[in-house]
């Protein structure tokens, strides 16, 4: 994973961003908020499946994801507020393990994307030393995580059906 950062503009920048930021596991006190950011607008937008959640689908997901040893939830936040910014989700599947962030909306356009996604990205693999890939799918019209991705390092691999595929 070193050097991944070698060929990014904004490396300064993203070190900056990185130390102001600290990765933990999500537990029950985020079901809210978690519940709010993936209601948003642009969530839906982005998501594959894009009708509103209801609560009671969205308890029962959330805590089926706690518990489950392949699916691990990590809050990034500020070091300094607390404030939470993100989640990021790391779901284990066969052959690989897929990676997906969501930024409170108030998060959003600030450059925090690629330092959260860097961050939780070592994190899980401090927890999960010998780990499958780390891709990502992401909807084609999505840029803006389309370029987040790629900046922490993610290669493109292949298009099908709307979607991008990549992998670090
Ligand atoms: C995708 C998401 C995580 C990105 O976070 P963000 O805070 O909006 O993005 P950032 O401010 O960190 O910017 C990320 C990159 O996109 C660029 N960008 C930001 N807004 C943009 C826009 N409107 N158009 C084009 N590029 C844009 C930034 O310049 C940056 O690229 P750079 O490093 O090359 O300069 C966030 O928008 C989000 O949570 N969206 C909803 C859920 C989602 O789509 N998740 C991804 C599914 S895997």
């Amino acid at each position: 994973m070193e050097g991944l950062f070698l060929n990014n503009k904004n490396i300064k920048n993203l070190r900056v961003f990185m130390d102001s930021l600290n990765v933990r596991f999500a537990d029950i006190g985020d079901i809210k908020d978690i519940f709010t950011w993936q209601n948003d607008e642009l969530s839906r937008q982005m998501s594959f499946t894009t009708d509103l959640i209801e609560w009671e689908e969205h308890s029962k997901w959330y805590a089926s994801s706690l518990s489950n040893a392949d699916c691990c939830i990590f809050i990034c936040y500020l070091a300094d507020s607390g404030d939470k910014v993100c989640i990021v989700r790391f779901n284990i599947k066969k052959d690989a393990v897929f990676v997906s962030i969501n930024l409170a909306p108030t998060m959003r356009g600030k450059g925090f994307a690629k330092p959260c996604l860097k961050k939780a990205i070592d994190f899980y693999l401090e927890n999960n030393p010998s780990t499958k890939p780390i891709r990502a799918k992401i909807k084609s019209d999505n840029i803006v995580s389309l370029k987040s991705f790629e900046g922490v390092g993610f290669v493109y691999l292949r298009e099908d059906d709307g979607a991008k595929y990549f992998e670090l």
